[in-house]
């Protein structure tokens, strides 16, 4: 018998029915809710409302589980390439080789963008933030690729252009901010290789691909893939969910993850960081102002809304910064401060009590650092890692039998009706 959960309003029992997610997660159907009652519920933040059913991510914020399409993503991190679970996280499943070989061959046919888009990226005054052009030439990418349609394949090649071009428009926005030559994409690098060139590669020092950082650009970007119904992922599913098109969704994605509670957190970080060291090292009152409530100021990159435990991806992303800087024999007193800020803020009464452990972005930052990713590109980074994760979800979302155009509703809290009062007698 199907499982109901019963809830009582004024005196009168009503039942709700109960879903049960394929790892035992437990929601109450409350589709039916205001029309069988008056009632709506109130949860600003989301923290307890699903807004849909996916089968792309799971995430389980208590034991620090995170997999995706069922597959660990430490497995992941450790056997896979950006360009393979991107296609994992897209499809379902992981791909053959003919399909792989397949999937190269078109991310490489159309990593080329528009000649004509080079203008757009020259009129940005020189000092806009690469988030804000990323999201708004993404956007413009309707203009310059209008050939949208419904069917399977032309979806297919939008997503593939996506994956593709965003890519090359952000090492393309890096040059022209720093008023070098563009690079162009070449065919015979992978996605994370091309990245790199296209990045550093220049007329008079070209540039030489080092295995090991392609495998650790290979590793970041998979850390970032997808995770479920954040605030970007979230933007992406309501903002399509107005059946705009989808290279407006990711734009309005990319725009959400700018913020420094979000994705932009691992620039902050090193901002955090970078204060702290000029305040001779001193943790001690960088942990005090986190502590105090008058002050707004938070320990960057700790924190999570559902790992209440050690983020997954910040244990990988730790040690991938201890082989990288040993590798590179870089020796980094950001790393050290992180480490030892960590190590404090672990024993620290009031982050034990609120469950605030080290996320992602803790360490993130200082992965980039090392790659030589200049500080206001680390979001742009971020960014390309999660566009898997955006196009599946909206790819999911506009399958979903279940769907409808979001719109949750408010309680109104303020005057109640009134007359209006003429200049005059104001
Ligand atoms: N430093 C100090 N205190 C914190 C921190 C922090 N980083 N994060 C949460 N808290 C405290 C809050 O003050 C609050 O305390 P209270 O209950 O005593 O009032 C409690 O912990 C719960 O915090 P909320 O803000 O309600 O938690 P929420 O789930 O809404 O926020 C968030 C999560 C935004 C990530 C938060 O932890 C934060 O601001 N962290 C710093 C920014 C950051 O690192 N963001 C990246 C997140 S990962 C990502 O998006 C990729």
């Amino acid at each position: 018998m199907e499982k109901t959960a019963k809830i009582i309003i004024d005196g009168k029992t009503y039942e709700l029915p109960i879903i049960l997610g394929s790892e035992g997660e437990k929601a109450i159907d409350i589709r039916t809710l205001r029309q069988k009652t008056g009632y709506i519920t109130y949860d600003p933040g989301y923290g307890s409302t699903g807004s849909c059913k996916s089968s792309i991510t799971y995430m389980d914020g208590e034991k620090g589980i995170l997999r995706h399409r069922g597959i660990p993503i430490e497995k992941l991190a450790a056997h896979s390439t950006f360009v393979e679970t991107s296609y994992l996280v897209i499809n379902g499943q992981l791909p053959n080789e003919d399909e792989l070989v397949n999937i190269r061959e078109t991310l490489n046919d159309n990593s080329l963008v528009h000649e004509d888009m080079q203008i757009f990226f020259q009129s940005f005054p020189r000092n806009s933030h690469p988030m804000g052009i990323l999201s708004a030439m993404v956007n413009t990418m309707r203009s310059f690729y209008p050939d949208l349609d419904t069917t399977e394949e032309e979806i297919d090649k939008t997503m593939i252009r996506l994956l593709s071009k965003v890519r090359t428009m952000a090492a393309m926005s890096y040059k022209i901010s720093r008023g070098h030559k563009v690079v162009y994409p070449r065919s015979d690098y992978s996605y994370c290789a091309n990245f790199l060139n296209m990045m550093f590669d220049n007329p008079v020092k070209p540039y030489k691909i080092d295995s090991e950082l392609v495998r650790a650009l290979n590793v970041f970007w998979i850390l970032h893939a997808d995770h479920e119904q954040n605030c970007s992922t979230s933007a992406v599913r309501v903002v399509g969910s107005g059946r705009v098109n989808v290279y407006a969704t990711i734009s309005a994605g990319i725009a959400a993850l700018w913020g420094p509670l979000h994705g932009g957190a691992n620039q902050s970080v090193i901002h955090m960081l970078m204060d702290i060291q000029k305040n001779d090292g001193d943790i001690t009152t960088a942990i005090k102002k986190a502590k105090d409530k008058n002050d707004p100021f938070r320990l960057m990159g700790f924190g999570h809304r559902v790992y209440k435990t050690y983020d997954p991806r910040a244990k990988i992303m730790k040690k991938l910064c201890h082989k990288l800087l040993k590798r590179l024999k870089i020796d980094d007193p950001l790393l050290h401060l992180a480490m030892k800020l960590e190590k404090v803020a672990l024993k620290d009464e009031y982050f034990v009590d609120h469950n605030l452990y080290p996320n992602v972005d803790f360490y993130s930052g200082i992965f980039l650092r090392t790659i030589g990713i200049p500080l206001n590109m680390f979001t742009v980074m971020f960014a390309i890692g999660r566009l898997p994760g955006w196009i599946s979800q909206w790819k999911e979302s506009m399958d979903d039998p279940h769907w409808r155009i979001s719109r949750p509703r408010q309680i109104y809290s303020g005057e109640t009706k009134r007359g209006y009062i003429p200049l005059s007698k104001r």
